[in-house]
């Protein structure tokens, strides 16, 4: 079981701000990524639209007889994995429940999440963090234009700039202490919002989200025992794009197209 592969999926480039962060703990493990380009952005999904997907990805991932998989989209983590946590015999782990316990541990006083629409709809990120740290107050807000500026490689054209200022101030105006950048895909534009204010400000969840998975399989002895070094990379649509805006957090120079998930309109 230890040798088997972990699954890790987004809609996305976003999860590979998390899989950067996995692989610094874990290098050696077999890894296959899945990002569902032909689906994104998730956050405009319905929360039955997002079981849906969510269920697909899962069974395509049975089908490699994976020992874990990644949820590494904090969106699926919030409205799928209730859903499904049960349903299959796999360890599954979600973004935003697996870093917001470890975020409210820090007991900040005001600390602001930017995520995407059906993230900030569930509720997901204040409901865990105030779960473990209840005086902690959470300001929400989506910025439903960030994650097709980052799959379209469009950081810093003067729009995406305006756009990522705007979503900066609203927030900045809750005197938060620090805002989680709780969207796998906002982590690309740092280098943008630390023009803004300051970079120690952004939690990137991954950070944590990784530090919890090497934890747990560890505790679990599911960590690998031999030595996988090439991670298998899929995607529902357009690899080439997929490939071009990976480069930040992973260089992918492969990634095969496959059609597994189709969505009723
Ligand atoms: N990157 C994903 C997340 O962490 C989903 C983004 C999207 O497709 O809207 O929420």
């Amino acid at each position: 079981m230890k040798n088997c592969p972990i699954g890790i999926f987004d809609s996305g480039v976003g999860g590979l701000s998390v899989f950067a962060e996995l692989i610094k703990l874990l290098p050696d493990e077999n890894y296959i990524y899945f990002g569902d380009t032909l689906n994104l952005p998730y956050g405009a999904k319905t929360q039955a639209q997002l079981i849906d997907i969510t269920s697909t990805i899962f069974d395509f991932f049975k089908t490699q007889n994976v020992k874990a998989v990644v949820m590494a989209c904090n969106t699926t983590s919030a409205a799928a994995y209730d859903a499904l946590k049960d349903k299959y015999n796999f360890k599954i782990y979600p973004i935003v429940q697996r870093a917001a316990k470890q975020i409210a541990n820090e007991n900040h006083k005001k600390i602001g999440i930017f995520a995407t629409q059906a993230t900030i709809n569930s509720h997901a990120y204040k409901r865990e963090i105030q779960k473990y740290s209840p005086n902690t107050e959470v300001f929400e807000l989506a910025c439903p234009k960030w994650v097709s500026i980052v799959e379209n490689n469009l950081q810093n054209t003067p729009e995406s700039i305006k756009d990522i200022k705007l979503q900066l101030d609203l927030m900045l105006k809750n005197n938060v202490e620090k805002i989680v950048l709780g969207c796998t895909h906002y982590p690309y534009l740092l280098n943008i919002l630390k023009k803004f204010a300051p970079e120690n400000m952004f939690i990137n969840p991954a950070k944590y989200f990784a530090q919890d998975i090497y934890q747990d399989l560890k505790q679990n002895d599911l960590i690998s025992d031999k030595k996988f070094f090439e991670p298998k990379f899929f995607v529902s649509s357009n690899p080439e794009q997929f490939m071009l805006s990976s480069k930040l957090f992973y260089n992918v120079q492969n990634a095969e197209e496959i059609s597994i998930t189709i969505i009723p309109a």
